[in-house]
């Protein structure tokens, strides 16, 4: 289902495990939900409407760095690239790089098949000279391109700070993944959203209009279509707020009364008050950003970040040089 137009995926990113996947995470002591199963067609469009909130500043502040630091990132990192664009949505971002970074093949990844393929149609009307090859599949567990991807300069484009779902340590265990895919002419070119006042991100993640709301409790009807569950969306409320202990906010929903959930294969009953966790989004240090892509092999990393050092946007090369 995830991969309906992409044939080169590995079995294991085909869709075919996302029952087991989501029947195990469901039946643990503590109840949660991959994130990853968050972008439905839905979804992703409530997550764009997310990053039009006032309250969510890392899209904004991501593209005011690029904006303001365009013209030196595109001579870091060169002209003429493969750029694979990890959890490419609605391909805005890297749409608007095109212009200053003139790829030579633009390769979007998203789990959201459907509406990766929307963009892309419109992407091609305006940019008909850059090559452009799609690809439906879940990158987060492993990474194996298509050989129609070329091997030349790959320039890994990972921004909006997707990497904070990841724990640091997976974290790491996924950059050292890009690495070792983007060959001694490749690099990585990221966005990381960083630590700061709590107040801000307490309200980033629990908006006024209730739209991070919708986005996390649409998880639920996702998961009603994937494994025929009957989740009654009415009786959960959703929680999203900063925990510094972890130094990550946490997106979790919780049940609103006691309440029994049958799927394919399964069954729980949840208690008042009991909580799945959806998301973690890590926020980082930029000197622990800069260390975790040293540990990842990355070397000859430069940063560019905005005035009041929200989020930061970094360059890292495969090799020195
Ligand atoms: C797409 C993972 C970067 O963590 O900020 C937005 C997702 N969750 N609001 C984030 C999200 C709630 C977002 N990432």
């Amino acid at each position: 289902m995830l991969n309906a137009t992409s044939p080169a995926v590995p079995a294991v990113n085909d869709g075919l495990h996302v029952p087991a996947e989501l029947d195990a995470s469901l039946r643990m002591r503590q109840a949660c939900i991959s994130p990853k199963f968050l972008y439905d067609p839905l979804g992703s469009k409530l997550f764009e409407a997310i990053c039009e909130l006032p309250e969510y500043y890392p899209t904004r502040t991501e593209a005011a760095i690029f904006d303001l630091h365009g013209a030196e990132i595109a001579r870091t990192v060169g002209t003429g690239a493969t750029l694979i664009d990890l959890g490419a949505g609605n391909c805005a971002k890297a749409a608007r790089l095109f212009p200053l970074l003139q790829p030579r093949q633009y390769v979007p990844v998203d789990i959201s098949a459907e509406f990766l393929h929307d963009a892309v149609e419109r992407l091609r009307q305006r940019f008909r000279h850059i090559d452009m090859l799609p690809l439906g599949l879940d990158f987060s567990a492993r990474l194996d391109l298509p050989d129609r991807v070329r091997a030349e300069r790959q320039l890994f484009f990972y921004p909006g700070s997707s990497i904070g779902n990841f724990a640091p340590h997976e974290a790491l265990d996924f950059l050292q993944r890009v690495h070792a895919q983007c060959g001694r002419d490749g690099g990585l070119l990221i966005g990381i959203d960083l630590a700061k006042d709590h107040a801000v991100l307490d309200a980033a993640y629990d908006d006024a209009l209730g739209v991070t709301a919708a986005f996390n409790l649409n998880v639920l009807r996702h998961v009603n279509r994937l494994l025929d569950a009957d989740f009654d969306i009415r009786k959960w409320r959703h929680r999203g707020f900063y925990n510094p202990a972890e130094g990550r906010v946490e997106m979790h929903l919780e049940a609103q009364a006691a309440q029994q959930v049958t799927w394919r294969g399964g069954s729980r009953r949840f208690a008042a008050g009991e909580w799945i966790h959806t998301e973690n989004s890590y926020k980082y240090r930029q000197s622990d950003a800069v260390g975790l892509l040293g540990q990842a092999g990355f070397a000859s990393t430069r940063v560019w970040t905005d005035p009041r050092q929200w989020f930061a946007v970094i360059y890292a090369r495969a090799l020195s040089h």
